[in-house]
C-alpha cells in the first residue's frame, strides 16, 4: 500500500488497496486511513454501481437525500451533474453535507464519472485542526453553545444547477436543527469545529449581530489555506470523506475557454450519521 499526502493538513491519495474486497479486514484498513487523513482518494477504480454501494454499506445504512432523487435503478446513488453550458455546480461553497439534518451524513463515497480537462477540483478543510487553531477568545465564547443549521442555504441549487433538474424531488421544505458548535468525533474522541458557511445560520444564546460577527470570523478561519487540501480529479477516482470532521468546497471555475464547454459528473453515496454531541 502507498499513501501520498495531499497537504500538511489533511487528505491522502492511496494506492494498493482493492475497493472491491468486502472483507472486514479491508474495511478496517480503509476506515483507519479515513480517520487518520479525513479524506482519501483512490484513482483508476473501475467499480460498478453495485460495488460502490457495497463499499459504502461497510460504514452503515445509506442515506436518502432530502432534495435530490437517486438514479432510477440505484436510488442510493445521487448523480451530480454539471452540463457543458453551466458555470455553476452543486456544492460550490464551504459546507458539511446536510448538516441541517438531525443526524447529518457520516461519510460520503464519491466516484468521478466525467471530469473536465481543466477546473472542477474539490477542496477540503480539516475541522479538528480548525478547532485546535481557533482564536482562544472565540473558543471561550462558543465552546458550550449550539448553532442553528438550516437547509434554506441549499435552496439556490434548485435554481442555479440546471444539470441537477430532473434529479430534484421537488420538495422545497426547510429542514432545520441545532447542533453543538464543537462536537466530539464518535470514533476518535477528538473535538471538531462543527459549523459551516452554507447551512449554519445563528449561534443560539447570542444576539444576531454578535452571532453574525463570530460566525464570520469562524468561516474565515475554516477557509485558511493551511487547513486545507485540494484534489485534482481524474475519471474513475473514488473519494471517501469523513463528513463529521471536514468541510468541503467543489470549485466552479468553469470560465469561457477553460472548464466551460465540458461536463462534470459525479456519483455520490452518503452514509447515515449520528446526532452530533
Ligand atoms: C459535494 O459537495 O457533495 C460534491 C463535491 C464535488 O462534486 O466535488
Amino acid at each position: 500500500m502507498e499513501v501520498k499526502l495531499l497537504s500538511g493538513a489533511l487528505g491522502a491519495e492511496i494506492s494498493g488497496i482493492d475497493l472491491k474486497d468486502s472483507s472486514k479486514e479491508n474495511y478496517k484498513k480503509i476506515n483507519n486511513l479515513l480517520l487518520e487523513h479525513k479524506v482519501i482518494f483512490f484513482r483508476n477504480q473501475d467499480i460498478t454501481h453495485n460495488e460502490q454501494i457495497a463499499l459504502a454499506q461497510n460504514w452503515g445504512p445509506l442515506e436518502n437525500h432530502a432534495y435530490v432523487k437517486g438514479l432510477n435503478n440505484h436510488p442510493e446513488i445521487v448523480r451530480i451533474v454539471k452540463t457543458k453550458e453551466e458555470k455553476n455546480q452543486w456544492g460550490e461553497n464551504w459546507h458539511t453535507d446536510v448538516s441541517y439534518n438531525i443526524k447529518p451524513t457520516k461519510a460520503v463515497i464519491l466516484k468521478s464519472i466525467k471530469i473536465p480537462p481543466v477546473g472542477g477540483d474539490t477542496c477540503f478543510s480539516n475541522m479538528e485542526l480548525a478547532w485546535e487553531t481557533l482564536d482562544e477568545e472565540i473558543k471561550k465564547k462558543i465552546k458550550d453553545k449550539k448553532a442553528i443549521h438550516s437547509s434554506l442555504g441549499a435552496e439556490f441549487f434548485i435554481d442555479n444547477y440546471k444539470g441537477m433538474s430532473g434529479h430534484e424531488k421537488r420538495n422545497y421544505d426547510e429542514y432545520s436543527n441545532e447542533h453543538p458548535i464543537v462536537r466530539t468525533h464518535p470514533e476518535t474522541g477528538k473535538k471538531i469545529l462543527y459549523v459551516n458557511w452554507t447551512y449554519t445560520k445563528q449561534i443560539i444564546g447570542l444576539d444576531k449581530i454578535e452571532s453574525d460577527e463570530i460566525l464570520k470570523k469562524i468561516f474565515e478561519h475554516q477557509a485558511r489555506l493551511d487547513l486545507t487540501c485540494r484534489f485534482n480529479w481524474t475519471e474513475n477516482t473514488v473519494a471517501i470523506w469523513d463528513n463529521r470532521s471536514v468541510i468541503h468546497y467543489a470549485i466552479a471555475d468553469f470560465y469561457p475557454g477553460r472548464g466551460l464547454g465540458h461536463e462534470r459528473i459525479m456519483d455520490r453515496i452518503a452514509i447515515e450519521g449520528d446526532q452530533p454531541h
